[in-house]
């Protein structure tokens, strides 16, 4: 994957049918989704509980582009092997995870995965600063990790400070939390360049009426797009 900081929408399956997704998978792509965002939950570090490697694993045979995975997972590290093997192109862990962040980054990439880190709300930009050399993105949460469907915390500020600090690194700043037509053009013009959706992308389709995917893609593309 060439690195570009151009706009990418990655839909969240968590806003999927969870009975169907090899089906929705192949819908959102279809439909012009540029990378595809899985969510993994534990119930533990964060308050909901999703699905582990082997469904991850089946998610794979759908998935053309990218597959993003989101660890919302403490501990981190027992499972880095089993997300490489499940087929994961990026793996991003929370910098709250755990205290060993910068060991987390180095087995990511050393089991050949690209690494993010991603930043609760609360947690300030700095926290990752020592972290920028090893990292492929910096996933910036813009609602408590745990949920589809909250409501978009404005992290300009933050997202702004991060654009800075990464300078011409080759590594993305992806938002994740609330994005939709109307907060898209603020994180994107804070310095964005990937943009999580979940509730905003499936909202109104379904496997049988995907057009309204496409829709949905365009319109949080384009609102981004027209603020840079
Ligand atoms: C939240 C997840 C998000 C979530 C986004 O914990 O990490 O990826 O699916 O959903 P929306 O876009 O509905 O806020
Ligand atoms: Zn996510």
């Amino acid at each position: 994957m060439t690195f570009s900081r151009h706009i990418k929408i990655a839909p969240s399956i968590l806003s999927a049918d969870f009975a169907d997704f090899g089906r929705e998978i192949q819908a959102i792509e279809a439909e012009g989704a540029d990378w595809v965002h899985v969510d993994v939950m534990d119930g533990h570090f964060v308050p909901n509980l999703t699905f582990g490697p082997p469904a991850v694993a089946a998610f794979r045979r759908h998935v053309k582009t990218v597959m993003d995975v989101h660890l919302m997972i403490s501990p981190v590290d027992p499972f880095i092997d089993a997300y490489a093997k499940a087929g994961a192109d990026i793996l991003t862990a929370h910098v709250e995870a755990g205290a060993h962040s910068h060991r987390t980054m180095q087995a990511i990439r050393g089991a050949g995965m690209m690494a993010g880190v991603a930043l609760n709300p609360g947690t300030s930009a700095e926290a990752v600063e020592d972290l920028l050399d090893l990292v492929d993105l910096v996933c910036v949460m813009t609602v408590n990790p745990g949920f589809g469907g909250q409501k978009f915390i404005d992290l300009t500020g933050k997202i702004r400070k991060l654009r800075a600090m990464i300078g011409d690194r080759p590594v993305h700043i992806e938002i994740d939390g609330g994005v939709d037509v109307t907060t898209a053009p603020l994180v994107a013009a804070a310095g964005a360049d990937v943009l999580v959706a979940g509730s905003a992308v499936f909202k109104g389709g379904s496997v049988d009426n995907p057009g309204v995917y496409g829709t949905n893609i365009r319109a949080i593309r384009a609102a981004a797009e027209g603020a840079i």
